[in-house]
């Protein structure tokens, strides 16, 4: 029922839902590798649509960790209220990703320690991509990691402006086989500080 509500969802909204399918288990456990759920105040996800990162999560993780789902399609919100919603301490918001400060507020959190994403990078557009992106370095915490999925390694450049690759793996077993990437925050170095620039004194005139 899930892969039917997918497939009519990527004929509707094929740039925002991004792919025909919904991930695999195997893709969505590779997903889980680099999360210390022992450790995990807060869990983000960004496009969880039919829920199968959710699933993975929630075995996981402790019952006093927050999980925020965002999910912009209002189907998929419909369907993950249906699964989720009796679940503790799940939050699910039918929103886009570009408003997790408003949604981490709303929970009297200024930081997540984790953020999954499903989001479709190589499709959306790209100043909604940008501006995900700025989000996420701004409430990822500074120790937190970014954990998203793409079909190829073409568009890796889009994230480098605002996070710093961790490790690239590699699923095969999920239509089609993709790579799964984990980011830290990217930490401005100390020249973007205005307090550390020093003023630039007055030029003279020859
Ligand atoms: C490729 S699907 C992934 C779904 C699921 N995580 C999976 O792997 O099977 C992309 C999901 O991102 C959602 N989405 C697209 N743009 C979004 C945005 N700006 N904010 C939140 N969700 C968005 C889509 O509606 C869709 O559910």
């Amino acid at each position: 029922m899930a892969n039917i509500s997918f497939i009519l969802q990527y004929f509707l909204k094929p740039r925002t839902t991004g792919a025909i399918l919904p991930s695999s288990r195997f893709l969505a456990r590779k997903m889980m590798a680099n999360i210390d759920f022992a450790r995990a105040e807060c869990i983000v996800e960004y496009g969880p649509g039919t829920g199968v990162f959710t699933r993975e999560i929630l075995r996981a993780r402790k019952s006093g960790t927050k999980i925020i789902l965002i999910e912009r399609n209002e189907n998929f919100f419909t369907l993950l209220q249906e699964n989720f919603s009796d679940e503790k301490n799940v939050f699910i918001y039918c929103d886009s990703a570009e408003n997790i400060g408003t949604h981490l507020a709303a929970q009297g959190l200024a930081h997540a320690d984790y953020i999954v994403s499903g989001l479709p990078f190589a499709s959306l557009p790209h100043e909604i991509s940008q501006n995900i992106l700025a989000r996420t370095r701004e409430f990822l915490h500074r120790d937190g990691r970014f954990v998203t999925f793409q079909y190829t390694l073409l568009k890796k450049k889009i994230f480098k402006d605002y996070l710093d690759l961790v490790d690239i793996r590699r699923e095969f077993r999920n239509v089609p086989p993709a790579y799964v990437f984990t980011f830290k925050k990217k930490t401005l170095g100390e020249t973007f500080s205005e307090e550390k620039v020093s003023p630039k004194p007055p030029s003279k005139r020859l």
